[in-house]
């Protein structure tokens, strides 16, 4: 019969592990959780053995890469656990721990299989169904039990996307310091507690969160959240984006449906605190519905729905061109399915080194200048003044 430590290592090598659970914490062992349940996930940087560790209803997440996942089980059985089971494609291994800390290893029929390989190259959500996090159950989004709730499967799909997208900027957040955002216009916070979650608890990362609203209720209601979860770095305040002075260093900026001109004030706050990250789903674009005029396209604004949307492209695509002048790398990406909402772009923003100075100076074929030129051509032609350009003219002026 195989030792402990050839199981796990030969299970980990071959790819077979599907899912093991420690428990019976052995008192008095240091340990706070009440089990640990470890199984393999496909990160962004590879295949990782992920171990979510119990106290209650907290659970706090460790990645580990697979040639440490083994020793890492081994050691954390053989000083806090009295048993373990583990899952593999092959067979069940049930362990067992005496007081003497002698261990038993007993094989038996495999009760799960559907881990293997092939499946853990198929796409993965950041969470996923079938495990509670505590965030999801208590904003009702899963049971307790983990099973997403029917009426709430889209937001789970969206919480999901836009947690990729973090992930993705994660590289361009200071990596030895405390990571400062502000997430504008959080409303009920569903994103913003994901993006704690996601970010603190899962990837372990040093952060201070501030979610504002204009709404006292829902603030009070988000901070008694906040404080049942303990997520002790995240606190929610009363204010008006505008009016925001809290803080003059800010490393991210999160802007999600933030109404009509409230983004632009957020977009403008995050360029002038030179934001390394903006994350940006603009909503109730109405601003140049008021203000589009070009003869040239009247069959297309003779119509109220189809100028509506063009109104709103323009919106967005105003902001992204002039967030490039200002220096950001800037791309529009679909956030969601255009099945669940009409309101599926992100602008996402990272700020190049040096910002918009150092970019036009390095850039000695003009394409700086070719920039601003094509933004000025486009907002001219169909006569636009658009908020986040009046707002940071000082800045746009300086890169003349
Ligand atoms: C549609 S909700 C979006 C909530 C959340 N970010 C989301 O994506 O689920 C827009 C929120 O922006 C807030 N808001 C609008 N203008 C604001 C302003 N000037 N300052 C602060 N919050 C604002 C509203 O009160 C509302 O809660």
């Amino acid at each position: 019969m195989e030792s402990l430590t050839e199981v796990l290592k030969r299970t980990v090598e071959t790819g077979i592990w599907t899912q093991a659970v420690l428990s019976q914490l052995r008192k008095g062992s240091g340990a706070t959780a009440d089990k640990v349940k470890i199984k393999p996930v496909n990160l962004k940087t590879g295949l990782h053995y992920q171990f979510a560790h119990y106290t209650g209803t907290k659970v706090l997440h460790e990645n580990v890469e697979p040639r440490q996942a083994a020793a890492r089980t081994e050691e954390l059985l053989l000083t806090h656990y009295k048993q373990a089971l583990l899952q593999t494609s092959e067979a069940d291994y049930h362990v067992l721990l005496n007081k003497k800390g002698e261990v038993t290893v007993l094989k038996k029929k495999a009760t799960k299989t559907n881990v293997d390989l092939a499946h853990n190259r198929k796409k993965r959500y950041l969470l996923e169904e079938g495990e509670p996090v505590p965030f999801l159950v208590e904003l009702g989004v899963m049971n307790a039990q983990g099973k997403v709730l029917a009426a709430k499967y889209d937001k789970f799909k969206q919480i999901n996307r836009f947690l990729e997208m973090i992930d993705d900027v994660v590289p361009h957040l200071p990596q030895n310091r405390t990571i400062r955002i502000v997430d504008f216009g959080c409303g009920k916070s569903y994103l913003t507690f994901a993006l704690y979650h996601y970010l603190n608890e899962i990837r372990g990362l040093d952060l201070q969160v501030v979610g504002l609203d204009l709404k006292e209720d829902v603030i009070r209601h988000c901070n008694d959240l906040a404080e049942r979860l303990r997520y002790e770095r995240l606190r929610f305040l009363v204010g008006d984006i505008n009016r925001y002075d809290e803080t003059d260093e800010v490393d991210m900026v999160v802007t999600l449906h933030a109404c009509d001109t409230a983004t632009d004030a957020a977009l403008e706050k995050a360029v002038r605190w030179g934001a390394s990250v903006i994350l940006s789903v603009p909503c109730c674009q109405h601003e140049l519905f008021g203000q589009i005029r070009n003869e040239a396209l009247a069959p297309l604004l003779k119509h109220g729905i189809l100028k509506e949307r063009f109104a709103s492209l323009v919106t967005d695509a105003a902001r992204a061109q002039l967030l490039e002048q200002l220096g950001y790398k800037t791309q529009v990406l679909e956030f969601i399915d255009m099945e669940h909402t009409p309101k599926n772009l992100l602008i996402r923003a990272v700020k190049e080194q040096g910002g918009a100075e150092k970019a036009k100076a390095q850039s000695g074929d003009g394409r700086a200048d070719a920039e601003a030129a094509a933004y000025e051509r486009f907002a001219e032609i169909l006569g636009i003044s658009p908020f986040l350009q009046r707002a940071l003219a000082d800045k746009l002026d300086r890169l003349r």
